[in-house]
Parts: C-alpha cells; sequence; structure tokens
C-alpha cells in the first residue's frame, strides 16, 4: 500500500499522498475498563500517591520499583517498568508539586504519547491537582499532539495505531469536548505539520491549496476562495506576482471566510506567508540548510489550519484567512535585485534582495485584507527572518507590535496557548532606514533584522489599525522534541491563533 502511494508522489500527485489520513491512535474516554496484560501511564506527583485505580497488587509493586529507581515525581519526568502485576508495562509520569494549568495537561499528554507499548494503553486518570474540569480532555489533546510522526514517504512497515483509553470520572464531559473541538484542533496541527514537512516537489501554490480545500470541504460557514495569477494582476498586486515570476508554479492567494458570528461584527484577520520553497530566487541562498526552506510556508498553512479547526468547532466569531502563495526560484523570468514592483495599495518598493520574498507577500496581502475586511485585528504570520530565531531561539517567536498593551496581552495569550512569544521593537527609525532612492521604499536596509521585515509591512497599516506579526522563522522548525511538538515541523502557531480566538470569542 504505503510503497505504491509513494511512487504517486514522486510522479505528479502530491494531493493522493497529502490527502492520507494522519496517523492518529484511537483515543477513547471510560470510567474504568482495564484488562490483564495491558500497558498502563500513571500520573504521580511528588507525593508519590498511586490513585485507587490502580489496584493493590500492581500498586504495592510499581510504589517499590519507584523507590529502587528513586523516582521522586518530577514534573515531566517518566520512568517505565515492565512486568509488573501482571501489566506489560506500566509508565510513570511526575506531575510535580504545583496546580496543573491547562498547558501543562497538554504537555503531559504529551509525555504519555511516548510512553511505551503495543496494542492497548490505558491511562490513569485520577487525583490530578488542577482546576480543570475535563482534564482527561486536555490530557488527550497533548496526547494528539505528541504522538504526531510523519512517515508518508518511507517504505516498509510503520508502528502500528494503538487504542489509548483514558480512564476518569470525567468520561461524558471531556469526550464531547474532545469530539466537537479538541480533535479538529490536533488534527488542524497535523494537517500544517504535514504541508511544512512536505518536500517542495510536491506542494506548491496549488498542491496547498488542492489540501486545504479538500480539509475544508463541507464545514458549515466556512467559505473558500483562490485567486489565480489574471485576478491578482487585475488587483495590482505587483509585489506577489513578482516573487512568483521565477516558478513554473504560478503563485495564488488563498483565502478562508469564516462566518460564526454577528452579521455586522468585524472579523479578526489572519494572514500568513506561504512561500513553498524559498531558494532565494536570484539572490541564491547558500547550500548549507537550503532543503529546510521547504518549509517555508509555515505562516499560511498555520492560517489554514486555525481557519479549519475554528470553524469545525462553530466559534462564535468571525474570522478571515488570507494566504498568499508562491515559490521563489531563480530564472530568467524572475524578478532580480533592484527591481521596482508595484503593491497593491499603490506604493512601489525597490526589491534589494529577492531573498526577502516574504514581505513582499505580505505587502500586498496585508493591505488587501485591511481595505477588504476592516478587521477589528490583523495579525500576520511569517517565516520572514533569521535574525528572529537567532535573537529568541526556539522557544519564543517574535512578536511586533506598535501598541504595548497589545503586546502584553499576546505573550499573556503566548503563555497560556503552549507557544510563547515575545517582543522585538520596531522603532520611527526603521522606516527611515527603508527609504529608497528610486522608489517609495526598498526591501532591505543595512540591518537584516526582524525589525525592519515589520518597518516594511507596517508602512502598509495605519496607526490606528490593530496590528500584530509574528515572525516565526525560529520555533516553525524543531531540531529536537518537545512535549507536543516532534523534530521537524513544529505547526507553530495554531494553538497561539486558537488561543486569541477563544479569547476574542469571550468578548
Ligand atoms: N525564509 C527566510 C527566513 C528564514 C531563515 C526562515 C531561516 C527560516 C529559517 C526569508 O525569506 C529570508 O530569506 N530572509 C532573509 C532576509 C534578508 C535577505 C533581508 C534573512 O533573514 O536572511
Ligand atoms: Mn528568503
Ligand atoms: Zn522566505
Amino acid at each position: 500500500m504505503r510503497s505504491s502511494h509513494l511512487k504517486t508522489a514522486l510522479t505528479t500527485a502530491a494531493l493522493s499522498i497529502l490527502a492520507l489520513p494522519a496517523f492518529a491512535d484511537d483515543i477513547s474516554f471510560a470510567t474504568s475498563n482495564r484488562s490483564a496484560g495491558e500497558n498502563i501511564v500513571v500520573y504521580v506527583g511528588e507525593a508519590l500517591n498511586l490513585p485507587t485505580q490502580m489496584g493493590g497488587d500492581i500498586s504495592d509493586a510499581v510504589e517499590s520499583a519507584m523507590d529502587a529507581s528513586e523516582f521522586k515525581g518530577a514534573f515531566g519526568i517518566s520512568k517505565t517498568f515492565y512486568g509488573l502485576g501482571g501489566a506489560k508495562s506500566v509508565t510513570v509520569i511526575g506531575t510535580g508539586g504545583e496546580t496543573l494549568t491547562r498547558r501543562d495537561l497538554h504537555d503531559l499528554g504529551g509525555h504519555a504519547a511516548k510512553a511505551p507499548g503495543k496494542g492497548e494503553l490505558s491511562i490513569i486518570v485520577e487525583g490530578l491537582q488542577t482546576q480543570s474540569n475535563t482534564p482527561s480532555a486536555e490530557l488527550a489533546l497533548g496526547y494528539r499532539l505528541g504522538e504526531y510522526r510523519f512517515d508518508t514517504y518511507k517504505t516498509g512497515d510503520q508502528p502500528e495505531d494503538r487504542d489509548v483509553i483514558f480512564i476518569s470520572d470525567d468520561t461524558a464531559a471531556s469526550d464531547d469536548l474532545m469530539e466537537a473541538d479538541y480533535e479538529g484542533l490536533a488534527d488542524a496541527v497535523d494537517m500544517v505539520r504535514d504541508l511544512g514537512n512536505a518536500p517542495g516537489l510536491d506542494i506548491y501554490p496549488q498542491s496547498f491549496v488542492d489540501r486545504v480545500r479538500k480539509e475544508a470541504r463541507g464545514i458549515p460557514n466556512l467559505k473558500i476562495s483562490v485567486m489565480g495569477v489574471r485576478e491578482m494582476e487585475r488587483e495590482g498586486m505587483g509585489a506577489i506576482l513578482g516573487v512568483g515570476k521565477g516558478s513554473v508554479h504560478d503563485p495564488r492567494l488563498l483565502v478562508l471566510e469564516y462566518m460564526g458570528g454577528g452579521s455586522n461584527d468585524a472579523p479578526l484577520a489572519l494572514v500568513g506567508k506561504g512561500i513553498t520553497f524559498d531558494t532565494g530566487g536570484i539572490s541564491l541562498k547558500p547550500n548549507t540548510g537550503q532543503w529546510l526552506m521547504k518549509s517555508d510556508l509555515s505562516g499560511a498553512a498555520a492560517v489554514a489550519g486555525t481557519l479549519i479547526s475554528t470553524a469545525k468547532r462553530g466559534a462564535d466569531i468571525n474570522l478571515v484567512g488570507v494566504m498568499p502563495l508562491a515559490e521563489n526560484m531563480p530564472d530568467g523570468k524572475a524578478i532580480r535585485p533592484g527591481d521596482v514592483l508595484a503593491t497593491y495599495q499603490g506604493k512601489t518598493i525597490e526589491v534589494m534582495s529577492t531573498d526577502a520574498e516574504g514581505r513582499l507577500l505580505l505587502v500586498d496581502a496585508v493591505p488587501y485584507t485591511i481595505e477588504k475586511y476592516e478587521p477589528e485585528l490583523i495579525v500576520d504570520i511569517a517565516t520572514l527572518t533569521g535574525s528572529a530565531g537567532r535573537a529568541l531561539g526556539d522557544e519564543y517567536a517574535a512578536l511586533i507590535t506598535r501598541d504595548f498593551e497589545l503586546a502584553q496581552t499576546m505573550m499573556d495569550i503566548g503563555d497560556r496557548s503552549g507557544e510563547d512569544v515575545w517582543p522585538l521593537p520596531l522603532h520611527a527609525n526603521h522606516y527611515d532606514q527603508i527609504k529608497s532612492d528610486i522608489a517609495d521604499i526598498k526591501s532591505t536596509a543595512g540591518s537584516p533584522g526582524a525589525s525592519i521585515g515589520a518597518a516594511v509591512i507596517g508602512t502598509f497599516v495605519d496607526e490606528d489599525q490593530p496590528w500584530v506579526h509574528l515572525d516565526i522563522a525560529g520555533v516553525d522548525w524543531r531540531d529536537s522534541a518537545t512535549p507536543t511538538a516532534p523534530k521537524g515541523h513544529a505547526g507553530w502557531g495554531v494553538r497561539f491563533m486558537d488561543q486569541l480566538i477563544r479569547d476574542y470569542e469571550g468578548k
């Protein structure tokens, strides 16, 4: 089966491989459903008390094993014991001594996904110190986020799905929440990771659109529309069109509109950079690490995922997602350094480096979105600059906004969502640095930082328009796993934007 999918992948049809349902263990919730010979996960705080659900014999054995292995119950530390009290394996996961937040529960669920054991896995949820009424659902969401792997291009047998049963007394509520909400959220993150991990050979503007269209089909109140070259020409989107000129794959502008709120409510708008492969264009990148530029569509993918999961759960909000998509290639037809492009809004921009292509997509897409939708808040999300990653590493996305209060709100949202953001500055002098000798502005300045990138976009956003810029170049791809994100594409942004939407929804 799998090798035949691979053959299709290597020819033309990226669709068929990317439409494969993502691997996912089967999750259910039960008050008690213990069977002999199973694999068990159990959460244990620093007091090292085992839940009564475990049963006496096995608890005694696990207690001795915890003692002998000096297990202390520290948060996120786990140990697996085999063959105790009739169980195949017992994995104890420490929960520490603090009250567990929702984010903590997601991490603890992610740890459970790494527990060994084939077939059946019972996760005992009892006595957790948390304010959540649905700890099992939070753990299950974390489990789903943590179990992801990308094996689309691997031939041979892959590990089989297992049956995961959360044993708890919040069964009904957690089951409902998982089904109506979190399942869709986890599926969306899976989709984003698939898009970011998949090779540039298979993901290009139109195949990106096709995958999203497939996922969006049949969801109530979600409308999809796509602009091709002709439509973008008519709209005067010279910058997006310029970026796409060197590729055999034409650019697209993908728009998802979800109208789940009141008909007069201003929407939230999300705009994501979608470079399906970034060679740098004529300003060609060096070879080292260039393969990673297959994931330069992370912003657009996160926007697509967020729109789909928000619509699936039927959120009470109006939301629009705008995704400019292009491939940045060197070619006889490609734009050159020094070229001047006319943008959607009318201002001209001098292209100093064709490798600063992300901001070119955004200087068309952001003002288009503001003009067309008059959003309450516009968030743009982009793998824009290597400098964001160098400044903040892989735990914080760079956050740039002109409004300090908004920055604090975003940091709080990041903290609660499990995807952190940290502010970088945008100074009036940054705008001075991008004055051009021959055009209205130029695309880069002496210092190639994240702030300059933001200033280019900010030139097209009025002072009174609430606007947040997220530079995710440091966080979208991970060299090592976290409890809730694998090595490779992290799917960064869906959880952050999901939390943002939940907060705005409650207003
Ligand atoms: N896609 C890159 C940014 C990037 C770098 C993402 C590393 C992920 C990892 C972007 O298009 C780019 O090339 N930025 C340049 C801008 C410069 C030419 C002003 C950069 O950061 O070097
Ligand atoms: Mn680039
Ligand atoms: Zn790029």
